[in-house]
């Protein structure tokens, strides 16, 4: 591999960034950076964005009292804010409003058009706004759909133009079955081939009453339907970005499970009708609750990412985040053991262990020490499977050695010589573990980096500042 594409969902500007937009990008940031580390800066490409059209924002620009595109202005500027208070190295932040955007999708789907793979046909179902998707009968739980119990399904039956799926599935399938692109992890890919071997039906690609969206270009009543708009994002970037054309196809798209049936199928599905090739991998990470429960406004427990960044700094947030839970799986995110972790880990681990390292080596008169040029070997294996959170967690039992080693060795205890040598390999391992921790915790990783590259080790300032109960 000599470049690296990583791409996160665009998130919906119907409401600001909480911490579940945050969870992707921050794991797209460390793929970004960790490949930065190997490939070369220019050799990696990293996009996110929002997604700004449909009805959903719409409605969400009307409710403000607002124009969609002052709206979508707007909120947008609040992802850019969050990724910024996060350390996020995005190094292009996409936006569907984007004119020159708006353009290839009407060329993509003209070409489709073309080619005879759309049609139009009436439909009638279920539509949830919330999801900007049709709910199939057997979906429906107690009368709304599984994600948005706050939200009425609303019974619609409207022309639409068509995706001729059931013409392009048989050979999509044969690619993802055998592994032209990869859907990660493995039991996911299962579930996807099952649904499509069940029987697949066209999809309905315009809206007829939504006017905030991309104009169909052969029939300008209708408006592109936002899923379809959406996902040619990842392919209009490398077009519309100086010097990124080489990037597709994509290496890696992450998202999580509520939107992997768009993007292990529909998206593979349209870009064969637009002959364009697949994308290498797309992985769905898990859902996570929060202390047990979803993550809704009713609830109130809709978490800002600047909340975590105030009170466990940058990097603390971005460790307690992607620590919370294992990369695959769903999980539960336990804030009110965050403070519990980060006095454990950072502040009583890796932050004790520098300073405890750092001055002995002060002691010694230790010299500074060269940067370890190559990755680590674990770090690049748990990488090339997409599971950073195994590398992370590597490193933390790293830590946790060399902890148990200092204590057996006792080096207080030692001659000058000896000490001298036992140190130096302590100082060794904790220059490894800040080059390997920087695509995580950037900030962390440079500071060690510095400590031990120094002329002459000396005890650092607290990497961090252990924290006290909270008060009431
Ligand atoms: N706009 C679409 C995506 C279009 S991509 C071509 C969309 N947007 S979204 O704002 O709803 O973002 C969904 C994504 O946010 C999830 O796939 C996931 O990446 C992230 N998450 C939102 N809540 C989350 C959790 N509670 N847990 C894990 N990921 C979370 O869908």
């Amino acid at each position: 591999m000599n470049q690296f594409y990583v791409t996160t969902p665009i998130y919906y500007v119907n409401d600001k960034p909480h911490i579940g937009h945050a969870y992707t990008t921050l794991v797209a940031d460390v793929f970004a950076r960790y490949y930065r580390g190997i490939l070369g800066a220019d050799n990696v490409f990293f996009l996110t964005g929002t997604d700004e059209h449909g009805q959903k924002i719409a409605e969400a620009a009307k409710t403000a009292g607002k124009e969609p595109q002052v709206f979508v202005d707007e909120v947008s500027e609040h992802f850019k804010e969050s990724w910024e208070l996060l350390n996020i190295s995005y190094d292009y932040f996409f936006r569907t409003t984007d004119p020159r955007h708006e353009a290839f999708v009407r060329d993509v789907l003209q070409k489709i058009y073309d080619k005879g793979f759309i049609y139009k046909d009436k439909y009638k179902g279920l539509y949830c706004v919330g999801c900007e998707k049709y709910i199939l009968p057997d979906e429906v739980v107690e009368g709304h759909c599984p994600l948005h119990a706050n939200k009425p399904l609303e019974e619609r039956e409207e022309e639409n133009y068509f995706l001729s799926l059931s013409k392009l599935a048989p050979r999509v399938l044969e690619a993802l079955e055998n592994d032209e692109y990869r859907v990660l992890p493995a039991e996911k890919k299962n579930e996807i081939v099952s649904k499509v071997r069940g029987g697949i039906k066209d999809i309905s690609i315009s809206r007829a009453g939504v006017e905030w969206g991309v104009k169909v270009p052969w029939d300008e009543s209708h408006t592109v339907y936002v899923w379809i708009d959406a996902l040619f994002n990842y392919y209009t970037a490398t077009r519309i970005v100086e010097g990124k054309e080489r990037f597709w196809p994509a290496d890696l798209h992450l998202l999580a499970k509520d939107i992997l049936w768009f993007h292990a199928f529909i998206w593979e599905a349209l870009l064969l009708a637009a002959e364009i090739p697949f994308p290498k991998a797309v992985f769905a990470h898990g859902f996570f609750t929060i202390d047990g429960q979803k993550m809704s406004k009713s609830i109130g427990n809709v978490i800002d990412p600047a909340t975590l960044v105030a009170r466990y700094g940058v990097d603390g947030a971005r460790y307690l985040l992607l620590t919370a839970f294992p990369f695959g799986n769903d999980g539960d995110i336990s804030l009110s053991r965050f403070d519990e972790k980060f006095n454990s880990d950072l502040a009583n681990g890796i932050g004790n262990l520098v300073s405890r390292v750092a001055t002995l080596c002060e002691k010694a008169c230790l010299l500074g020490l060269p940067i370890p040029e190559e990755p680590a070997s674990a770090a690049s294996e748990a990488f090339a499977r997409f599971y950073p959170d195994e590398a992370l967690g590597h490193i933390w039992e790293e830590i946790r050695d060399l902890d148990k080693k200092i204590n057996t060795d006792a080096p207080w205890k030692l001659e000058d010589k000896e000490l001298k040598k036992v140190i130096g390999v302590y100082a060794k391992v904790l220059l490894r573990i800040g080059v390997d921790l920087s695509p995580f915790l950037p900030d962390t990783g440079k500071q060690i980096i510095d400590v031990f590259t120094k002329p002459a080790i000396t005890k650092p300032h607290a990497l961090f500042a252990r924290l006290e109960k909270k008060q009431g």
